[in-house]
């Protein structure tokens, strides 16, 4: 992908913002603690400095819109802290209104001069955000019809959340002219580079708690050339393994418990049959014992505890796939990495891939949590900040958000 192709929609520079209002769609949706609610990892606040910083430099008004968690989950609160983190980000004020479509908001929202921030509530409090929809439908939501009067541009910069169809996310485009801010055009591009052009050899390391999607993400990537060899950890290691005959015992059966339907066992096994050696699985496990950490190979599983890491002789076998690589791409831990001793896989992976120096990117919240705790995340060349858009983004799925972005472009031309 070049930067022509990022031209089938609009970015910050294709409009004149002086003076004009802008609605700021971004993804600031963080790990908080589960006792206090406090933010544990600003990193999205962060990653979404850049374009508020240039919009602010245009002299634009900036509102910004942005969600965390959904309604009914205990981690769904307001945004007073986000407010505060991306303010001090900034190093300018972001004033705060608990609100997104009432009186209060719009009259902050009436008060704005150029250069102002303001962060509207958590956008998942209205009911319009919880339906999922095409960007026709969503045209005519709520947020979509009581905001739209008070602004000149709608700026997309949630990348995160650009596998959503929801209003806040494709609603407007359908509506104002439209561009995509710098983090979701940087994305794009770092990714898609890697996904459609890798140096070669290419070795992609796919791990995590989730397993479901693993088979159809090594198909795809293995198929269309973005990888050369697979490395499969974490709880799709432990599922693969299953697959491929290795009787892993009940305890880290039951870890798998839902995700492991017979569709996905099937696809799994059908993964490996077709390609044989180029997907790599551990050779050994690490388990709990005695309060440490023991390997055991799979020869000699089952084990009554479960496999939380990926053993030493894994680790040793991983590392000299991915130092000899040109390119490698992490998504999901190896195991358990925040448990003292469990750390290993997931922590030495990623340590080879800053080693090889290839180009090296990691993917999802958890990863890239990791890559900050080990002090790596400054060593990789790319941290992104999608989680299921990037599982999206491999699997090649359309992105919503990208689909509406190039609409607005064709209804409303670049230029205003
Ligand atoms: C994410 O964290 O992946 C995005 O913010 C999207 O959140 P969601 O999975 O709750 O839609």
């Amino acid at each position: 992908m070049s930067v022509r192709d990022l031209k089938e929609f609009n970015t910050l520079e294709d409009f004149n913002f002086k003076d004009r209002a802008v609605l700021l769609r971004v993804d600031m949706n963080c790990p908080l603690d589960k006792k206090t609610l406090r933010i544990l990892n600003d990193a999205r606040i962060r990653s979404v400095v850049p374009t508020v910083r240039e919009l602010i430099g245009k002299r634009a008004k900036v509102v910004v819109l942005a969600h965390q968690s959904r309604k009914g989950a205990w981690d769904f609160i307001g945004l007073e802290q986000h407010a505060a983190l991306l303010s001090k980000s900034l190093n300018a004020p972001v004033t705060y209104v608990d609100d997104v479509i009432g009186a209060e908001a719009k009259g902050a929202i009436s008060r704005m001069a150029p250069g102002d921030v303001l962060l509207l509530g958590n956008v998942r409090g209205l009911d319009c955000e919880s339906v999922t929809a095409d960007m026709r439908r969503h045209a005519d939501a709520e947020l979509v019809s009581e905001l739209l009067p008070l602004f000149d541009y709608y700026v997309c910069d949630a990348f995160g959340a650009s596998h959503r169809s929801q209003c806040s996310l494709v609603g407007f485009p359908a509506r104002l002219p439209s561009a995509s801010g710098r983090l979701m055009a940087r994305e794009l591009y770092a990714l898609k580079t890697i996904f459609d052009k890798p140096r070669r050899p290419s070795v992609f390391i796919l791990g995590g708690a989730k397993f479901g999607d693993v088979p159809y993400m090594i198909d795809r990537v293995l198929s269309n050339g973005s990888a050369d060899t697979v490395i499969v950890t974490g709880l799709a290691g432990n599922a693969f393994l299953l697959a491929r005959g290795v009787d892993i015992g009940a305890a880290s059966s039951r870890v798998l418990a839902d995700e492991l339907t017979d569709e996905n066992f099937r696809a799994a096994r059908d993964v490996l049959g077709k390609y044989g050696q180029k997907v790599l699985l551990p050779v050994d496990v690490a388990v709990e014992r005695g309060g440490g950490r023991v390997c055991v190979s799979t020869g000699d599983l089952p084990t009554a505890e479960p496999a939380i890491d990926i053993g030493d002789q894994s680790i040793e076998k991983f590392r000299k796939v991915i130092l000899s690589s040109k390119t490698s791409f992490m998504s999901g831990p190896s195991g358990m990495f925040e448990k003292p001793g469990f750390e290993a896989g997931t922590k030495q992976l990623m340590t080879a891939m800053v080693e090889s120096k290839g180009l090296s990117v990691l993917g999802g919240g958890h990863t890239a949590g990791a890559a900050e705790r080990f002090d790596l995340a400054d060593r990789v060349s790319y941290v992104s900040t999608g989680g299921g858009a990037l599982e999206a983004l491999l699997l090649r799925d359309p992105l919503p958000v990208i689909e509406a972005l190039k609409h607005s472009r064709e209804t409303f031309g670049p230029g205003h």
